[in-house]
């Protein structure tokens, strides 16, 4: 069922790599809700074609960008501004990737080279997204900005590596970005933390199908989907939300907050 909560608004949705992508079903429900953007991701992972059906699904033009380039990124916010026939009211950075979690590294022997690379494709690149947004004036006052987080930000989880630090990183970039757009243009800033979610990033950490089972049965709520996630994000693009910035907001069926669930109790009297 849609609400029209985004009619008229207009934004870019970095990330939608497959239809498991969390930012796959983010921009299925800001079409239905009446949102235009257009979408984009890395020129690599555009080889796969498949962000091709989605933008025609939803009349979205695609736009390659790496987002860790300062060039492509000017490029993206300039044509998309063209392209959409005005200014922004809303981002969606949907991006992690670690070297040492793909090549299996182990913690205790990280490859520094690779760290800089997750460090600066999973957080720096929030922040040069809305560092172009900014100098571009490319954002409308009262704008919504979100990334996507997860909770090894706060907490530790064997396998998540150097994602854990890059996510703290990234969080750290909402509130200090958002403290400065929400000064200068009324533009609020977010990260979303999600439940563990089986898409193409979240199954590449090791132990996958075990975590996503226990911290299911450590929400009251159970595991929020990807789905409820894109349903939650546009509720953050909407007007809705106009005073929240500088959050991390939990979206994980009260995982965070759960110190043991009944469910854990029966698994261990099993
Ligand atoms: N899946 C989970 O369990 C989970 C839980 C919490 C948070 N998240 C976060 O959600 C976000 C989206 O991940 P997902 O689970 O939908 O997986 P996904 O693999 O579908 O999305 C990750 C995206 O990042 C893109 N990307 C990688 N390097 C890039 C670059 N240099 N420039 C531009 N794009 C680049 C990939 O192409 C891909 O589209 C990530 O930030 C992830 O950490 C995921």
């Amino acid at each position: 069922m849609a609400y029209n909560l985004l009619k008229g608004k207009k934004g870019i949705i970095f990330g939608a790599l497959n239809e498991s992508s969390i930012a796959w079903k983010t921009a299925e429900v800001i079409h239905a809700e009446g949102g235009e953007f257009v979408l984009t991701n890395a020129p690599i992972a555009m080889r796969m074609g498949e962000i091709n059906a989605l933008a025609e699904k939803c009349g979205a033009e695609v736009i390659p960008a790496d987002a860790t380039s300062m060039e492509d990124l000017e490029n993206l916010i300039s044509k998309s501004m063209e392209t959409l026939g005005g200014k922004l009211d809303f981002i969606l950075h949907s991006i992690g990737m670690s070297p040492n979690v793909r090549k299996g590294k182990d913690y205790g022997d990280l490859n520094y080279d690779w760290m800089l690379k997750t460090m600066d494709v999973s957080a720096i690149s929030f922040h040069k997204v809305m560092q172009t947004a900014e100098k571009l004036d490319a954002m409308n006052e009262w704008g919504s900005i979100i990334a996507l987080t997860y909770i090894a930000a706060q907490r530790t989880y064997p396998d998540y590596s150097d994602m854990a630090q890059a996510k703290a990183m990234l969080e750290s970039i909402a509130r200090s970005y958002g403290a400065r757009f929400g000064e200068k243009k009324h533009v609020r800033v977010n990260t979303i933390s999600q439940s563990p979610t089986m898409t193409t990033a979240g199954s590449g950490v090791g132990g996958f199908d075990v975590f996503l089972d226990f911290a299911d049965k450590m929400s009251p709520l159970g595991n929020a989907t990807a789905e409820e996630c894109a349903n939650y994000i546009a509720v953050m693009f909407s007007d809705f939300t106009r005073k929240v910035t500088m959050q991390n907001l939990m979206h994980d069926g009260g995982f965070s907050t759960s110190g043991i669930t009944d469910r854990i109790v029966e698994q261990f009297n099993k």
